[in-house]
């Protein structure tokens, strides 16, 4: 039996009155890439923190490869992209890989070849000895995303990877994204970019913190009858909306 990478059951969670997250459950297996889509505000964020043990959750429970979050040894597992980039402003990217290298445990040669390669996929070789406090936005997320992917991990938790990143680019990083997955490797990734999401093997929509929707893109389409997952996105809204107006 192979375990989930990701083991999410019923977790629900508040911030004072606010329900941020209502009764939320999902499984993602190795192999597989997960999309969190939602309006801004929806939950996605804090999800995600949950997940890593970064949010404690009011019930429910989160656990990843088998162990119940947080866990330091289990985190040093998971590439995770945070949604506001968390970097030293003052050292060089290729510092900041080194650093965050180092931290989830590669060393010598292996760190050396793997900032190579985590570089070519985010286009940041030729700046990589620039200080960061000089890269753009869209630089910084990409050095972001090099880090995300620098120890090779066998779980990636990005949460929305491609913002400020060019059309060119975001088809490159999916590209990565789906040889990852070739690789085995489950991906946990939140977008607003509906293109993304079709490209996901498992959406789940998710509202006010409710998940509305669970399934693999078609099995979205085919539930609302539409033949995109903008107008899933779209639909299921308006029919929140019209069940909450019945109330
Ligand atoms: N630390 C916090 N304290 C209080 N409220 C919070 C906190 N973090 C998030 N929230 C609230 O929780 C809700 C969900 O926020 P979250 O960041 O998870 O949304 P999101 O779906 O990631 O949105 P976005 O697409 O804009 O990133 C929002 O109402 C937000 O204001
Ligand atoms: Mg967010």
């Amino acid at each position: 039996m192979t375990q989930p990478m990701i083991d999410v059951r019923d977790v629900a969670k508040r911030f004072g009155d606010n329900v941020v997250l209502k009764q939320i459950s999902l499984d993602l297996p190795a192999g597989r890439v997960m999309g969190l889509i939602g309006p801004s505000g929806a939950g996605k964020t804090t999800l995600v923190k949950a997940i890593l043990g970064m949010e404690k959750v009011d019930s429910g429970t989160t656990t990843v490869l088998g162990t119940e979050m947080p866990n330091r040894q289990i985190m040093q597992k998971i590439g995770y992209m945070a949604q506001s980039d968390a970097l030293y402003e003052t050292l060089t990217a290729r510092e900041n890989l080194r650093f965050f290298g180092e931290l989830m445990g590669v060393a010598g040669p292996a760190l050396t070849s793997s900032i190579t390669h985590v570089a070519q996929v985010v286009n940041l070789t030729e700046m990589l000895d620039r200080r960061v406090s000089a890269y753009s936005g869209g630089m910084k997320r990409r050095l972001s995303l090099a880090i995300a992917l620098i120890a090779d991990p066998d779980l990636l938790i990005l949460d929305e990877p491609t913002v400020g990143i060019d059309p060119e680019l975001r088809q490159q990083i999916w590209a990565e994204l789906r040889t990852l997955k070739q690789h085995g490797k489950a991906i946990l990734v939140t977008t607003h970019v509906m293109d993304e999401a079709e490209r996901c093997d498992e959406l789940m929509l998710i509202r006010e913190g409710i998940a509305l929707a669970q399934g693999t893109p078609a099995d979205l389409k085919r539930e609302y009858t539409v033949e995109t997952i903008e107008q899933v996105f779209l639909k299921a809204g308006r029919l929140q909306d019209e069940n909450h107006s019945d109330r």
